[in-house]
């Protein structure tokens, strides 16, 4: 199941109210008059296969099927995957060209409204589990290529997906108009004269098409990407977490070379640094591996002049996450201590067949080491705990790197309890890892149960009556206001 960044749900009561009562400095409306939005704009002009062909590349480099093609073989663009988000399911909808089930009868001003204002051909409001936020960062001729790509050479597919249905109150769309006007910023994407070329093409793929954002940038209690915290900082996704990738040294990727940065991206593997599971294999696997280098070296360049951010995976240690550890040395004498390690029994009989008992891993990094690896180095041990849970799996050029999962969808001899979990953890991170970080039994709890739950999505149950209060509140000053009126009249 994919997890989703969270993308956001609103509220009504919360969100409105908090839209009335805020401020919001620094943030920007929504311009409601879209000078481009004349619309059948592009319907009627044949569509060449230039344009089509360039709509399919920004289609692979937004990662458009990541969510509207259900994963394990769906029908390319057909919808039905119920992306998990902290409020519940959220289904990606059909867009083929089906004019009965998909988007077949959108205009461009409409595909253009929906990928930029998250507003559907039926003026509902789309949650931002469709990154709009980012999207709407996307060129004029960008968006026409793209909505050429889908109406001409996507296969039509006319069949229905189910519906989403949030728990009350995130279950009205008109609440996003709300949560829009104060997080969505409807702008192009304007180059940065002071930058070169390549930042700006960087920044572009990053921020407009690649969304990289939505996972790496910290979310505010309202589940949008936090203005006050810094950029590309870090953020649960689910039980995972994207750690910082500004340019910071130590916090960042500041310590990676470019070459490494470009392999990662493009392979999810940098030995003796990181390897990349869960959602970020998705989005190498998806997208990210398919881009040119050009692309990717862009990307890089552009995340290399980030501003350099502390905090977000890496701890004030002086060491970047992935130079923790080393092999265990003396393995036998280590046996003698280790028996009665109750973490070292699991990994010895789960673990240790592919990473070796003392952490190493195989030399050729297929399996690899325990050591120097972003998921065991951190200030928090997510990574750790999701991958024992989830496992890994990605498919680049080919070819599928794949660790088993020992969590709830492990078979049943393989499955390993909370308990195991956390022994098992500590166990990896005292010996191989940041053995200051420490693994509670409730954290494997909270991760197995799809990672911690935003304020928001905790509030819900009492979102309900607290409406009902303000309602209240509300009726109860009309009548006294009313009376008072009625008094001073009898006077
Ligand atoms: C991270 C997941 C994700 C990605 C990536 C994504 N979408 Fe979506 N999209 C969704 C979800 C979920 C919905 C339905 C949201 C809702 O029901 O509120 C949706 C809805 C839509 C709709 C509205 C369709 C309708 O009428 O119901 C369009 C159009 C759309 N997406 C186009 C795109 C295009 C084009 C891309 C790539 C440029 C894209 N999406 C990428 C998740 C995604
Ligand atoms: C769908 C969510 C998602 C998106 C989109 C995403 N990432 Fe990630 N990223 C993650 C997660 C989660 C991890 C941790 C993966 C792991 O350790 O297995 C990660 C890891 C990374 C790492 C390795 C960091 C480390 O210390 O191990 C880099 C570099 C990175 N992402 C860059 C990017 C860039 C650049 C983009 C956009 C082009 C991007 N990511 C888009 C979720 C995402
Ligand atoms: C069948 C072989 C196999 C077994 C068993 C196995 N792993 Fe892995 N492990 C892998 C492979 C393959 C990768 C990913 C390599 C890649 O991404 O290129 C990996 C990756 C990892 C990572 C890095 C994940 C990330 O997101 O950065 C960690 C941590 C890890 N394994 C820990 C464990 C632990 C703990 C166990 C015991 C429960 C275990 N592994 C069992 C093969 C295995």
């Amino acid at each position: 199941m994919r997890s989703m960044s969270f993308k956001s749900r609103g509220t009504t009561a919360l969100s409105l109210l908090l839209w009335t009562l805020c401020a919001c400095p620094g943030l920007a409306r929504a311009q409601d008059v879209r000078p481009d939005a004349a619309p059948g704009a592009a319907q009627s002009a044949a569509p060449d296969a230039a344009l089509i062909a360039r709509g399919r590349q920004l289609a692979v480099a937004a990662d458009c099927a990541a969510c509207h093609t259900a994963p394990k073989g769906g029908v390319p663009f057909a919808g039905g995957y119920a992306i998990e988000s902290p409020m519940g399911a959220i289904v990606a909808t059909n867009i083929t060209p089906s004019t009965t089930h998909g988007i077949g009868a959108y205009t461009l001003a409409e595909f253009q409204r929906a990928l930029r204002q998250g507003v559907r051909r039926d003026g509902a409001h789309l949650y931002p589990a469709m990154p709009y936020t980012a999207y709407t960062q996307l060129s004029d001729a960008d968006t026409q290529a793209l909505y050429a790509y889908f109406m001409h050479d996507v296969k039509p597919v006319d069949t229905p997906v189910a519906e989403t249905h949030l728990p009350f109150p995130f279950s009205v769309r008109a609440s996003m108009a709300a949560w829009n006007a104060m997080f969505l910023k409807d702008q192009r994407f304007t180059p940065d004269p002071a930058k070169t070329e390549q930042v700006n093409r960087g920044a572009y793929l990053a921020n407009a098409l690649a969304h990289c954002s939505t996972c790496h940038t910290p979310r505010n209690t309202l589940m949008a990407e936090d203005l006050g915290k810094p950029f590309l900082s870090g953020a649960n996704v689910g039980p995972w977490f994207a750690p910082n990738i500004t340019s910071d040294k130590v916090h960042g990727i500041g310590g990676w070379s470019d070459d490494e940065l470009v392999q990662y991206l493009k392979t999810g593997q940098v030995h003796g640094k990181a390897q990349a599971a869960g959602p970020m294999a998705e989005a190498i696997e998806h997208s990210l591996q398919h881009l040119p280098e050009a692309d990717l070296r862009a990307i890089v360049a552009y995340l290399k002049q980030t501003p350099a951010v502390v905090g977000g995976g890496t701890s004030t240690d002086i060491r970047p996450r992935h130079a923790f550890g080393d092999a265990s040395r003396d393995e036998v004498a280590l046996r003698g201590l280790n028996d009665v390690d109750p973490g070292w029994r699991v990994f010895s009989a789960s673990c240790a067949h592919c990473h070796q008992e003392n952490g190493t891993g195989t030399r050729n990094g297929e399996y690899p080491s325990l050591f120097h690896n972003t998921a065991t180095g951190g200030d928090r041990a997510d990574n750790l705990i999701a991958t024992i849970l989830h496992g890994v799996d990605r498919t680049v050029a080919g070819k599928p790197h794949f660790m088993p999962a020992f969590g709830d969808d492990a078979s049943f001899t393989d499955r390993l309890s909370d308990q195991e979990i956390a022994d098992l953890s500590n166990y990896v991170l005292s010996r191989y890892g940041n053995a200051a970080v420490k693994v509670s039994l409730e954290d494997v709890r909270v991760a197995r149960a799809g990672g911690p739950k935003p304020l928001l999505a905790k509030a819900q149950p009492f979102l309900v009556p607290a409406a009902v209060l303000v309602l209240l509140a509300l009726i109860a000053l009309v009548l006294r206001s009313r009376r008072a009126k009625r008094a001073r009249r009898s006077l």
